[in-house]
């Protein structure tokens, strides 16, 4: 059986070999992968930097974003069904785990899908556990592979909310930091929840962003101090500095969240008073937030298929669809990839901006802010 392989701490060992063929046990649902998606998790694990193959195996199987299809019939789930898995899996021994909450384990032992101590879904077959499986409809097709990094978004709105609403706080204004795929998607799920929405990234426009009825801001063209003040911050560009302005662009009981991943040795600025007065006088927060539980991924492929049918030919609506461009390597036809054997580092590479849009960007400002980086997503 074919597939995509890194040996995790070794950059550029990413490439597609032939690993031993898999059998679903008694209890295990056999699946097929259709398609992985493609994140800056996979880039770090491709350039050496993060991930743990399983114990004693010297290569680990990537595709940890899944849409796959059942293969045979048996525990809860139909031949030919659209499947897409959770990502992490149980400790075995923290009370997080024990309560069905691994996206919180207290002592790190967990396993990932495709990035820690667990194969991926970047091969042709895969026996997976059916409590890990979450049916994607028949609406939603192709669409599926979206689900694992919307619960990433689903799981951070359901942190921001929680924090947020341990005192009164109303969630009307919101400033997303990043446009890549989870900038997006976050975008989307704010918007649903009838929030107004700023998105600020790199590229001087993006329609897909506007046409959600967000407003699209470029950090070439203007100060994001300018914007005003938001209940929430995401911040989904992997750009430290910039988490640590989020604290500064808070309302009064603020929630900044942080999503992005910088592993760069810096050291970043904070404005003393925002740190040792603004926080405290007015009840700010900053926390982190990382993977998902099988509630917020089943919450995901609901909230995608409503932004799905949000969408009329011509009219602004929610384009889930164009966050999957025809010939993007950020998402792997995996049949396509294993068959005709397109190079490894050709499915990792960075996927081209999604704006096709010619329009000005509606935020022109004559100050220049420093330009920030486009990280993993
Ligand atoms: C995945 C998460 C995972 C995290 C850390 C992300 O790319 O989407 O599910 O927990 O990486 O490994």
């Amino acid at each position: 059986m074919l597939a995509l392989v890194a040996q995790p701490g070794h950059a550029h060992t990413t490439r597609i070999e032939e690993v031993p063929a898999v059998q679903a046990r008694e209890g295990e649902v056999l699946v097929r992968t259709l398609e992985v998606g493609v994140c800056g998790t996979d880039r770090e694990i491709s350039e050496g930097l993060f991930g743990i193959p399983p114990q004693g195996e010297p290569v680990l199987v990537l595709g940890h974003e899944a849409l796959a299809v059942v293969e045979r019939t048996g525990y809860g789930f139909t031949r030919g069904e659209l499947v897409t898995a959770t990502v992490r899996r149980s400790c075995g021994h923290c009370l997080a785990c024990a309560e069905d909450a691994p996206d919180s384990c207290l002592t790190g032992d967990y396993s990932e899908r495709g990035i820690t101590r667990l194969h991926g879904y970047a091969r042709e077959l895969v026996a997976e556990d059916p409590a890990q499986l979450v049916v994607i409809p028949k609406s939603l097709g192709r669409l599926g592979v979206l689900a694992e990094p919307t619960s990433i978004c689903e799981r951070a709105l359901r942190h921001a909310r929680a924090i947020g609403g341990r005192q009164p706080w109303q969630l009307e204004r919101a400033l997303v930091l990043g446009a890549g795929a989870v900038g997006l998607l976050m975008t989307y799920l704010l918007r649903l929840a009838g929030v107004e929405v700023w998105t600020a990234s790199l590229e001087p426009e993006n329609d897909l962003v506007e046409h959600s009825g967000a407003t699209y801001v470029s950090t070439q063209d203007g100060d994001l101090s300018e914007l005003g003040k938001f209940d929430l911050v995401v911040e989904a560009a992997g750009n430290a500095q910039l988490m640590a302005r989020t604290l500064g662009q808070l309302r009064r009981n603020g929630v900044a969240c942080i999503l992005g991943i910088d592993p760069r040795r810096q050291t970043v600025e904070i404005d003393g008073r925002v740190l040792g007065v603004d926080l405290i006088l007015e009840n700010r927060v900053l926390f982190g937030s990382v993977n998902a539980q099988r509630r917020d991924l089943l919450a995901a492929v609901a909230d995608l298929d409503r932004a799905r049918e949000r969408r009329k030919p011509g009219e602004a609506g929610f384009r889930v669809g164009e966050l999957i461009p025809g010939e993007s390597a950020a998402f792997v036809r995996l049949r396509k990839v294993l068959r005709r054997r397109v190079p490894a580092a050709r499915a990792l590479r960075r996927p081209r901006p999604a704006s096709r849009s010619r329009r000005r960007p509606r935020f022109v400002s004559p100050r220049r802010t420093r330009r920030a980086r486009r990280g993993r997503t």
